[in-house]
């Protein structure tokens, strides 16, 4: 993909989420505001990444627009529902491909393209994913990495004193109270990333979210992370009980197995 493709697509963004944003009032735009920077930050996890592997320039640049339009979808699902959970809404990856494909950028590109964006895109938020095609795979591996990476780096931006968020729609409006729930620990102790319909409580959220070491995909992905420290942050917010503390325990030792790797 050209240089000139991709600033059309930022461009793109950038009036979508000011039309969005100037039209919402406080508790609507705050939130808006926090997609548009995660999607922001997103697209730069993905060309960290997609330098870390050397791609080709020309897919540096495809995987940059993927990583900024990859959750388009979650303006018009806020802006509908006033929550990100899908379950109970709609599926926003869909809602992101189905307002990317009627736009004039993307209808000028190449079939190739447009289907390798879409299949990356609609993959990004399922639980597990996998494609034949290799560059598709890549490329989704790529995208959900640095969604995960990023969803950390904002988790524990938003972390007050209390062990609350301060926007509780990252946690999907959980309770606080309550200690981690059987299921949630469950898919700890077999080393696997933890099932969103398991979430009860913001305890179960934080093991959800340092559960998903589980299914990062690059080594860069592990040294960005333990660099910045963000599972262990926000695993000191928590209440540790036997369990916790031994989740604790196998994925910083998935981490450190990680690292060591060639
Ligand atoms: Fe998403």
């Amino acid at each position: 993909m050209s240089h000139t493709k991709l600033d059309e697509g930022k461009e793109f963004f950038g009036e979508l989420a000011k039309k969005f944003i100037k039209a919402s009032d406080f508790s609507v735009s705050e939130n808006l505001q926090m997609k548009r920077d995660h999607s922001l930050r997103v697209a730069a996890n993905c060309l960290y990444l997609a330098k870390a592997l050397e791609l080709e320039p020309e897919d540096q640049h495809i995987i940059e627009l993927i990583g900024l339009l990859h959750d388009v979808g979650r303006f018009v699902q806020f802006e509908k529902y006033k929550h990100f959970d899908d379950t109970t809404s709609e599926d926003h990856a869909e809602l992101s491909i189905q307002l990317i494909s009627e736009q004039e950028f993307f209808l000028k590109m190449e079939e190739e393209e447009r289907k390798l964006i879409t299949e990356v895109i609609a993959g990004h938020n399922k639980f597990s994913f996998s494609s034949k095609e290799k560059k598709v795979m890549l490329f989704a591996q790529i995208l959900r990495d640095a969604d995960k990476m990023d969803n950390w780096e904002l988790a524990v931006s938003l972390l007050k004193r209390d062990g609350t968020f301060s926007l509780p729609t990252i946690s999907y409006n959980l309770p606080k109270m309550g200690l981690a729930s059987d299921a949630v620990l469950k898919s700890l102790i077999a080393e696997k990333p933890v099932l969103k319909k398991d979430l009860q409580s913001l305890a179960d959220f934080k093991l959800f979210l340092m559960s998903l070491v589980y299914d990062l995909n690059f080594k860069a992905s592990f040294v960005w992370v333990t660099d910045r420290q963000l599972i262990k942050k926000i695993y000191d917010t928590m209440t540790k009980g036997d369990k916790v503390i031994d989740a604790y325990r196998k994925i910083r030792l998935h981490i450190e197995n990680r690292l060591t790797e060639k």
